[in-house]
């Protein structure tokens, strides 16, 4: 079961985020994301906004963001609808973080296929490091959360962390990932064993010549 954010005290997050305002770069951003609906329609923007205010927390706190109470309800303002509908949104989504994570945000996939394939190697990986479930280490580096599937069973268990996938984990690979994010590095992002996405291992057994080329099957069957 995905854990349940605990939201921060409301006082100490106003005074730090009561002023929130867009940078110029995202009021021109968000000018360009409510223009895509039509008159009227300006609501619908509340996602990709919410995601925009949280980047910009993020850059302004050199982590992953999150979405304080003020900067929900100045997104509201701005699309003119009730911050408690903008606020749902916000609750619903596990994209959406409640309260601070660190700079890398691991999000480790729990749900049965990857439970079944390995998901508790991967955890344990993270613990070992020194991650907690729903927590964030104190170098402010990793905040660990388990979600529920994140649509890439064919290649279990994976992780999220940040904007990409790790996928076809194992403990092994799961804490060399994670190293290398403590030093700098980028880790290889996508499957950890040799396939192209979520093709068979080793390359495809069957199609093979698609691999290449568009090829056209028909004639020879
Ligand atoms: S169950 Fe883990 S990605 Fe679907």
């Amino acid at each position: 079961m995905a854990d349940a954010p605990q939201i921060p005290d409301e006082a100490e997050v106003r005074a730090r985020w009561g002023g929130f305002a867009w940078t110029a770069e995202n009021a021109a951003q968000a000018r360009t994301v409510i223009a895509r609906y039509p008159e009227g329609r300006q609501q619908s923007a509340v996602m990709p906004l919410l995601d925009l205010a949280q980047r910009q927390v993020g850059a302004e706190t050199n982590t992953q963001g999150w979405l304080p109470i003020p900067v929900i309800e100045y997104v509201a303002a701005q699309l003119d609808m009730p911050f408690m509908r903008a606020y749902e949104v916000a609750t619903f989504y596990t994209m959406y973080n409640l309260a601070p994570v660190g700079r890398f945000h691991v999000q480790v996939c729990g749900t049965t296929p990857c439970m079944l394939r390995g998901s508790d190697d991967v955890l344990d990986a993270c613990y070992k490091r020194g991650l907690k479930k729903g927590a964030t280490t104190a170098d402010g580096l990793f905040t660990l959360t388990e979600v529920e599937c994140l649509g890439a069973c064919a290649n279990a268990p994976m992780v999220q962390i940040n904007d990409d996938n790790y996928e076809d984990l194992t403990f092994e690979t799961m804490t060399a990932i994670l190293d290398d994010l403590a030093a700098g590095k980028q880790p290889k992002i996508g499957p950890q064993i040799d396939r192209q996405t979520s093709a068979p291992e080793g390359g495809p057994t069957a199609t093979k010549a698609m691999v290449h080329e568009n090829h056209d099957y028909r004639g020879e069957w």
